[in-house]
């Protein structure tokens, strides 16, 4: 088992430590799967105050694309999301950030866990320009990301788009 506990008081250096763990997990290893499920149980144990961390996965379906959901850490969550719906939904579409201080208030928040206040969601977007998946963090804390964690997890999205 890698051992991979970071502690750092700095978020910046935080992420940093963070990022420099989850290429050391992905390095050399080609399994979409894997790569997902490490990265969720590393984020999910380094990053304080969530209580959900995973992905969704852009699949193709008789009826078009729609996010399923891949590996993560916290209770068992919906399923399948539709492009444009919810929080996931809508960063899938917009291929765009969400950072939500309050999901209550955004329209069409699917609530998979009604502890979930606040969310942050990044697209995953292969060098191809073909959205991935969407990393989706929650957490029952209102406002629990600021732009440093949005910079942070956008960063880890990078090194996950060469490995998804
Ligand atoms: N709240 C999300 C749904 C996914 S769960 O939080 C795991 C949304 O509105 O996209």
């Amino acid at each position: 088992m890698h051992d991979f506990r970071i502690e750092a008081a700095d978020k910046a250096v935080m992420y940093r430590d963070l990022a420099s763990a989850l290429r050391g997990l992905v390095e050399g290893e080609p399994d979409p799967i894997a790569n997902m499920a490490n990265a969720a149980a590393l984020i999910w144990e380094t990053l304080p105050g969530l209580n959900w961390a995973g992905f969704y996965r852009n699949v193709a379906g008789e009826t078009g694309h729609e996010l399923v959901l891949g590996p993560f850490q916290g209770r068992p969550a919906c399923i399948r999301i539709k492009f444009g719906e919810g929080v996931c939904g809508v960063a899938a579409a917009t291929r765009s950030v969400q950072r939500v201080d309050d999901v209550h208030a955004f329209p069409g928040h699917i609530a998979c866990d009604s502890a979930s206040n606040s969310e942050l969601v990044v697209p995953i977007v292969g060098s191809d320009g073909v959205l991935i998946a969407v990393l989706d963090l929650d957490s029952p804390d209102h406002a629990r990301f600021d732009a440093e964690d949005e910079a942070g997890c956008v960063a880890l999205g990078d090194i996950l788009a060469r490995v998804l």
